[in-house]
């Protein structure tokens, strides 16, 4: 881990892939993740006698997982990186099956891995690495495994952040933004991969097409889309 704070938010830069920039949930909570957790506590009160599922798409080294198994969820967290390592040592802090991890490309998932249905939809700072039709693509996947209580939380980088400024897709339609970072913000971020960048716009169309209906969404102070939505 470098000491070198890379962002307004004096964040260290503490890598997952080497490619897709650094792991933010190790060292600090947002709102979204502060809202998914009030929400699994929600979800326990009302149905007390069903377990609440949750999946994590891109979830890193598993922080925010491992807090929602806290708050009682079942959870399947996904991720390219091995967190295997991690995962060892949060998987026996909860019940049997309670957390489940899988080394995958969030696209490749075998259908019989996910939850069915999934409670809550969880994902900061990951879909921005796949492509807008394909994120579509996944997120009608996973609208087709909702039920009425399912709620979406997802952010993406902000195509108005920092590195948007001299990102090479900027000015791309959505459907078609997806392009790399200047070389200083790669360097800065970690980031040396192909992305697509959001508006708080874009985003809510996003949702809306794959069949979730926004409820709030808003930019963090850094710029980045943030979104919850109900089915
Ligand atoms: C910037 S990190 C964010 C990690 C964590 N969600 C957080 O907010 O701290 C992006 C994560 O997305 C993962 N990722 C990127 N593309 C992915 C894909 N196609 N499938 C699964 N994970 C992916 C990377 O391995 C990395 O851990």
């Amino acid at each position: 881990m470098s000491d070198q704070k890379f962002n307004i938010y004096g964040d260290a830069y503490i890598p997952t892939t080497g490619a897709h920039g650094a792991n933010i949930s190790q060292q600090r909570m947002d709102a979204l993740d502060i809202e998914c957790l009030k929400y699994i506590d929600d979800l326990n009160r009302r149905y007390p006698d069903d377990p609440v599922r949750v999946v994590d798409l891109g979830g890193g080294a598993g922080e925010q997982s491992k807090k929602m198994a806290d708050h009682g969820a079942e959870v399947l967290l996904i991720d390219l990186a091995d967190q295997k390592g991690l995962i060892d040592t949060i998987q026996p802090l909860h019940a049997k099956g309670k957390f489940g991890f899988v080394q995958s490309d969030v696209r490749c998932v075998p259908e019989n891995l996910w939850p069915n249905p999934i409670d809550c939809i969880y994902s900061q700072r990951a879909l921005n690495y796949l492509t807008y039709s394909d994120c579509l693509d996944l997120l009608t996947r996973l609208r087709g495994r909702s039920r009425q209580r399912t709620r979406l939380f997802l952010s993406m980088g902000g195509v108005n952040a920092e590195y948007g400024a001299d990102y090479s897709a900027r000015y791309a339609p959505i459907e078609r933004r997806f392009g790399r970072l200047s070389p200083e913000m790669s360097a800065k971020h970690g980031i040396h991969v192909e992305i697509c960048l959001y508006t708080k716009d874009e985003l809510s169309a996003l949702v809306r097409a794959a069949g979730f209906i926004p409820e709030r969404t808003w930019l963090s102070a850094f710029g980045s889309p943030k979104l919850i939505a109900t089915v």
